[in-house]
């Protein structure tokens, strides 16, 4: 659960043409630490997880992932590292999407393989070895030769969670990965990924799953108006916000 972080960001900052979005987050996880990011809609927690992995380009800030130095601030000048540093990176912190994103003219199978293959340049054996697994970890042992749109929301999302984990990751990016799903199938994807966490892997989860967030979560970060405005443990947060803020949105979900 201790050591160096595998996650550093400071000051991170984004701006699209003259709004900015983020205004300076500062965010650390340390291996084995599920972090959750909560917030009102339109606060910058999507902005957050897409800058982490380079999706976007921050517009400021420092990030070092692994060891590695993804972007940081040269006499006030912001200096992204080169794309090589940036793809491998983004490879060992893949992200599941709300929407799924898988590719609809490919096999289940043939998504998660995807990555290892093309992107990591593993054996396209070793890869599928894999690959069933993974699938079958999932529970859609029976799926791997389905297309996306043979398949549930819940299986989809399991999909995509396995081609997470093929990437071998360091840490997994969740974007509100239940919240595309009919309410029936929300459990099967948190039950899922509570498993992983139980597990022992590193993960940053969006969630409205407050319920969900309060039993997992090691640390729960506040986003509002681009900046984290409360972090602690979930019961500081759920149980004792401090925030005016923090108060009325705790509030606004409970209702
Ligand atoms: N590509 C973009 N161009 C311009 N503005 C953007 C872009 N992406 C996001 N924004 C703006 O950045 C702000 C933060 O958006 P973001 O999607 O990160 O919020 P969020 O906390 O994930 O919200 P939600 O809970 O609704 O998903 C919003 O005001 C949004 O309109
Ligand atoms: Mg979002």
């Amino acid at each position: 659960m201790t050591g160096a972080p595998v996650l550093s960001v400071r000051g991170l900052a984004k701006q699209f043409g003259a709004t900015k979005v983020l205004n300076g987050v500062d965010l650390d996880v340390t291996p084995g630490e599920v972090t959750f990011l909560i917030g009102p809609s339109g606060g910058g927690k999507s902005t957050v997880l897409r800058c982490l992995n380079f999706l976007e380009t921050p517009t400021a800030g420092e990030i070092a992932f692994d060891g590695q130095r993804l972007c940081h601030e040269d006499g006030g000048v912001f200096q992204a590292a080169r794309e090589s540093v940036l793809r491998e990176a983004r490879s060992h912190m893949p992200m599941v999407f709300q929407h799924f994103n898988l590719f609809t003219h490919r096999t289940a199978l043939e998504n998660v393989i995807e990555g290892p293959v093309i992107v990591q340049k593993r054996p396209r054996a070793e890869a599928i070895e894999e690959g069933r697994a993974l699938l079958k970890r999932v529970g859609l042992a029976e799926r791997a030769d389905y297309y996306p749109g043979q398949l549930s929301g819940g299986q989809k999302q399991r999909v995509a969670i396995a081609r997470a984990l093929a990437m071998r990751p360091k840490l997994i990016l969740f974007d509100e990965p239940t919240s595309a799903l009919d309410p029936e199938l929300v459990s099967e994807v948190l039950d899922l990924i509570r498993e992983l966490a139980e597990e022992g892997r590193t993960m940053i989860v969006v969630s409205h799953e407050m319920m969900f967030a309060k039993r997992l979560a090691g640390r729960v970060h506040f986003i509002a108006g681009g900046r984290i405005e409360e972090s602690g443990t979930p019961q500081a947060i759920f149980d004792d916000p401090k925030s005016d803020r923090l108060k009325a949105f705790i509030r606004s979900i409970l209702h």
